[in-house]
């Protein structure tokens, strides 16, 4: 038998990945930038054993149907073939949400499967490697294996596709997120589907692209001059130009409720009255507000009049991926 468990966080995307130029491999189309946060985690144990036919995967103490465990499998086949191996597993992952409101995260989960199974084989993995491994789970892992902020840079292979950690002087630490839970949410496109659909068929997402680069720039020098309104701008921009390709697909579809709008609006509206702030969404109603940590008092008090206190998760600069020892697990 032949075990590993490892922990990884989640990250928010401050300029977005959107798009796949290779499914297959999960080679983006563009390079992202994200904040890895502390308060979303999963963490799961990987055990490689003769004793089994099959692969298994619980999921919070639930062992998951075929579709769900073939995903899974499909994940360590990569990691078996790595290793010269041929032996099923039991996968076990617990993810670790403030909340029930459906925060869990694909990025978080591959990431700690990535490390977990890499570690029960003896795989010794560069973070580079790591990061590759955990990209072809879900691209937004390949950010989680490093803490603070990190940069996916896109390549043009498997070999070269992966994320680096970016240097901030702590910057990081000055900040928050806060992550607004909105209910009504519309029916679900998944991440994978509706940035496939708007690839192929956004009249918007030669427009997306060609601001990417300039927008990585602007994100990058805000993070090197500490400077958190830039930060803030970029990473609002970033996120409505995205979810604006959604509207050009065919079909049209949105993310954003009537919630969404409501919160993206209060961000707004704190803005002009003096509290610096600004909004990013993913793939999902769920909007998250970035502040700096010295203003997250105010934000917390100013949201409170607008939405319950079940709807609002707190959540700041997270570590990176950590590979654990029977004890700690
Ligand atoms: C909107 O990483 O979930 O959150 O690579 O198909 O698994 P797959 O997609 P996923 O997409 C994340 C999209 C996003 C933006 C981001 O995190 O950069």
């Amino acid at each position: 038998m032949f075990s590993g468990k490892a922990r990884a966080y989640t990250n928010i995307a401050l300029i977005k990945y959107w798009g796949k130029e290779n499914q297959d491999l999960i080679i983006p189309m563009n390079n992202s930038l994200s904040l890895t946060l502390d308060a979303f985690y999963t963490e799961t144990c990987v055990t490689f054993s003769e004793d089994i036919t099959e692969d298994l995967f619980y999921l919070d103490h639930q062992l998951q149907d075929s579709k769900a465990t073939l995903k899974v499998s499909r994940f360590l086949d990569l990691v078996r073939s790595k290793a010269d191996c041929s032996l099923h597993a039991v996968v076990k992952s617990q993810n670790f949400v403030p909340t029930a409101a459906g925060l869990a995260s694909s990025a978080s989960g591959l990431a700690a499967l990535a490390g977990a199974a890499s570690a029960a084989l003896n795989l010794t993995l560069s973070p580079e490697e790591l990061s590759r491994l955990a990209r072809r789970g879900s691209g937004s892992a390949c950010r989680s294996i490093y803490g603070g902020f990190a940069e996916w840079q896109k390549g043009d292979s498997d070999e070269t596709s992966y994320a680096t950690s970016i240097p901030s002087d702590g910057f990081e630490n000055d900040l928050s997120m806060v992550f607004v839970v909105v209910n009504d949410a519309q029916k679900d496109i998944s991440s994978r589907d509706g940035m496939q659909r708007t690839v192929e068929t956004s009249a918007f997402y030669n427009g997306w692209l060609q601001t990417i680069s300039q927008d990585l720039a602007k994100a990058k020098k805000a993070i090197a001059n500490k400077d958190f309104t830039a930060l803030g701008e970029v990473t609002e921009a970033s996120a409505l130009k995205m979810h604006g390709t959604t509207l050009a697909a065919t079909p049209p579809f949105t993310y954003w409720s009537a919630e969404s709008m409501k919160a993206m609006n209060l961000v707004r509206h704190f803005r002009e009255s003096g509290l610096p702030c600004y909004f990013t969404m993913d793939a999902g109603p769920n909007v998250k507000i970035l502040v700096e940590r010295k203003n997250e008092a105010a934000l917390l008090n100013a949201l409170k009049d607008q939405f319950n206190a079940q709807q609002i998760v707190v959540a700041h600069a997270g570590p990176k991926i950590e590979i654990l020892t029977e004890e700690e697990a």
